[in-house]
């Protein structure tokens, strides 16, 4: 019999980089989507009908983009990136819950942002900080809407960095100007800058889905920790391109709203022990051969 994966957001950057993965562990994978379509489930089925029979994985990735700069920080907005990840993890959750058979896996994936910007702190997964803006509090309550305590379905999250990939995500806003020579640091570019290979986000969550061992939280970050000006440097040596252009803050303020602008003028360096500590075998921990890779053609 065939094993079912059911994605949600499935359809997206990372979900279409994760249903291949899956695909070629032998899981059928499904997505969940606000739309029908092939392979796809709807949020309503899922809410009347439940996941289907015999589903082995159920994983959410779902979330309105955040760094959409056409869409103006109003507190509609926030709400809708709010609650497209927070009631998608609690109808998922519930569908787990409810099945006659539990799925063996349940998985969700959060950001770093649940670690407050810092400059001098270097944080794990066994870092314990306190909710101390927007993304920390959304962090929290997004992992928390879908922890569950049940011995048969086994329950893990991945915080992610940047991820970095073709077609979608980050590289799509930044390649342009990096490849016209415009591009340069954020701010001052000494912010952390908490990245990885979409392979190795993808990697880690069937890292999760195999090894039975893997509860609680992954960070999904590289284990080589750069600042956005060495990033910057980075993808701008990989273009042969200058890379000095630095985007001000204020414009930066100016282009997404103080509190958005948070995202990408301050950062945090993160490591991945407990991702490491569990066997993971990263295909891209050097920033230079990820980038390479990114943009080849
Ligand atoms: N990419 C990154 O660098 C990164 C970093 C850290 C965390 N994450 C998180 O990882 C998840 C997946 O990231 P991604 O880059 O793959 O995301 P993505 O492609 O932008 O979006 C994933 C899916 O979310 C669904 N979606 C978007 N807006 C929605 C809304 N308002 N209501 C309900 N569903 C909505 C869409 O599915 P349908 O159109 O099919 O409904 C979309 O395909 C997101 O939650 C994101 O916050 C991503």
């Amino acid at each position: 019999m065939t094993k079912l994966a059911v994605v949600g957001g499935g359809n997206g950057f990372i979900g279409r980089a994760l249903a291949k993965q899956l695909q070629k562990s032998g899981y059928k994978a499904l997505s969940v989507s606000r739309k029908p379509g092939e392979n796809t489930l709807t949020w309503k089925s899922i809410e009347t009908e439940g996941l289907p029979k015999n589903t082995e994985v159920v994983i959410n990735l779902t979330g309105e983009p955040v760094l959409n700069v056409f869409k103006r920080w109003t507190p509609n907005f926030k709400q809708e990136v709010w609650d497209s990840r927070i009631k998608t993890t609690k109808t998922l959750r519930t569908a787990v819950l409810a099945a006659d058979t539990p799925p063996k896996v349940w998985a969700t994936v959060s950001g770093v942002g649940f670690y407050p910007p810092s400059t001098s702190r270097i944080y794990d997964e066994l870092s314990v900080p306190e909710s101390t803006d927007f993304w920390s509090e959304l962090t929290h309550a997004w992992e928390n809407s879908g922890r569950i305590k049940n011995e048969n379905t086994r329950h893990f999250v991945v915080r992610s960095g940047v991820v970095l990939g073709k077609n979608g995500g980050a590289m799509s806003e930044m390649l342009p100007p990096f490849k016209l020579g415009l591009g340069g640091p954020m701010g001052d570019g000494k912010q952390w800058f908490p990245w990885i290979h979409i392979d190795d986000i993808a990697g880690i969550f069937m890292h999760g889905v195999k090894n039975t061992s893997v509860r609680g939280v992954l960070n999904g970050v590289a284990p080589e920790a750069h600042t956005n000006g060495e990033f910057s440097k980075a993808l701008g040596s990989v273009l042969s391109r200058p890379a000095l252009l630095p985007l001000p803050s204020f414009v930066v303020k100016a282009l997404y709203g103080s509190e958005r602008s948070v995202m990408l003028l301050q950062g945090q360096n993160v490591y991945p022990k407990l991702t490491l500590d569990s066997g993971y075998v990263y295909s891209y921990p050097k920033l230079d051969a990820a980038l390479k890779e990114v943009t080849s053609r």
